[in-house]
């Protein structure tokens, strides 16, 4: 069988790159169903894009890579299109779009769009083997049992990255990048939590509060949970992408509380108080009785000196903690590094050694922040390489 385009991966970037694509187009995937990981992000509902996307909330060997792609298909064309397929949105927090009904809505909307494009959809196929022909190349699959021999003049890397292995994510991309020639850069889980080894923190398991986490690298204020394995939540999540092994991490608990000047305040009007009854007003009362050892919180409001009461917030904002390690893949919500992009096409996503080759989404080395760029990138990405095929 003879196809214009063979897109490996029915994900987020590879159904957008063959709604864009057209007649000629052969998606494939190994899963029964496309675009698993839309269906379960953003707890069902999806955050689909962030309406202040733009080239600095992505990490990349070269932070230039992205930038055509996301002024040429930007969260504005994406707003446009799920309104054009009448899918109501509303913004949660820092720009974070999610449907207001359900993450299937967006996978509906891409299967509707290479349907009438005139896209072929294969789900539980298989790539079996790979080469390359005089103008393209050649695939053997595996489909319902029985072997196909397929031929296309282009062929693109929609697979993703290694994140969640028991949703059926491979290296795939990165195999084939390297088989035709191309780099790829070290691969790492990112927008992941932080394990340490002791445990101990899991007496705090399922206490929040806003924080702010920082490293030389980054720093984020969201909220910070912990859990019996160590720390999560957003702001963890984040500062994980910046994070390298070894490394300490600061923790701020009181980012925007004034924390000094009330227990001042307190000092003055109920002496007799407790410092950590008062405390544990502002902060988890969990949280204080981890910190009690460590922090000296015995006597009352009226024993604090200002020195002492000044000591107290310098270390409550800056806390330092070095992790173990991360959950790794199993829980990352995304692959850090992937396909170097410095031999990929900026506009087009294509290899500049071998025309034909294209990698979008996930398995290139472009990573965005928590909270929708990712989805953006594959948006963006999958329709510079669909507009040029
Ligand atoms: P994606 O992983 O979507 O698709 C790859 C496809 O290739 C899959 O369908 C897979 O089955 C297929 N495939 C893999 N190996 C194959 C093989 N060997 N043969 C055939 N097919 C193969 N981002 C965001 O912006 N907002 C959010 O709310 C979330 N939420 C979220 C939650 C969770 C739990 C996770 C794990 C991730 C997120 N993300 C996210 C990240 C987002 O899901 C991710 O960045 C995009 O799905 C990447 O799109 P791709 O199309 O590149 O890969």
């Amino acid at each position: 069988m003879e196809y214009q385009t063979v897109i490996l991966g029915a994900g987020a970037a590879g159904m957008m790159c063959a709604a864009q694509a057209g007649p000629g187009t052969l998606i494939i995937d190994q899963a029964r169903a496309p675009g698993e990981k839309i269906r379960i992000s953003g707890g069902g509902r999806c955050n689909f894009t962030n309406l202040y996307a733009s080239p600095e909330n992505y990490l990349s060997q070269n932070p230039h890579f992205c930038k055509s792609a996301l002024a040429r298909y930007s969260q504005w064309d994406f707003i446009d299109l799920i309104g054009r397929h009448g899918i109501a949105w509303h913004e949660k927090t820092l720009g974070q779009l999610f449907c207001d009904d359900k993450a299937t809505q967006i996978v509906e909307m891409l299967q509707a769009e290479m349907t009438s494009a005139g896209a072929t959809l294969w789900l539980s196929t298989q790539l079996i083997a790979l080469s390359r022909r005089e103008s393209g190349f050649s695939l053997e699959l595996e489909r319902e049992g029985k072997r196909v021999a397929v031929t296309c003049r282009n062929l693109v890397l929609a697979t993703g990255g290694k994140s969640i292995p028991k949703m059926g994510a491979t290296g795939l991309a990165y195999d084939i990048a390297r088989q035709f020639g191309l780099a790829v850069t070290e691969t790492r889980p990112a927008l992941v939590p932080f394990t340490f080894s002791d445990g101990r923190f899991a007496p705090l398991s399922g206490t929040a509060l806003p924080a702010r986490l920082s490293n030389a690298r980054a720093s984020f204020d969201e909220a910070l949970l912990f859990t019996h394995r160590g720390l999560s939540g957003p702001a963890v999540l984040q500062l994980s992408s910046y994070w390298r092994e070894g490394e300490e991490i600061a923790v701020n608990l009181i980012p925007d509380l004034p924390l000094y000047d009330l227990l001042r305040a307190q000092r003055q009007s109920s002496g007799r108080k407790a410092l950590s009854t008062e405390l544990a007003r502002h902060l988890p009362a969990k949280l204080i009785d981890h910190l009690g050892p460590m922090l000296d919180l015995s006597g009352n409001l009226a024993d604090q000196s200002d020195a002492a009461l000044t000591t107290l917030c310098a270390r409550l904002s800056d806390w330092r903690l070095t992790p173990s390690g991360t959950e790794g893949y199993r829980t990352a919500e995304v692959t850090l590094g992937g396909i170097d992009t410095d031999g990929l096409s900026s506009k087009t996503m294509e290899a500049k050694t071998l025309p034909g080759l294209y990698a979008i989404g996930e398995a290139v080395d472009v990573t965005g922040w928590l909270g929708g760029y990712n989805f953006q990138w594959a948006w963006s990405s999958a329709v510079a390489a669909g507009r040029a095929i």
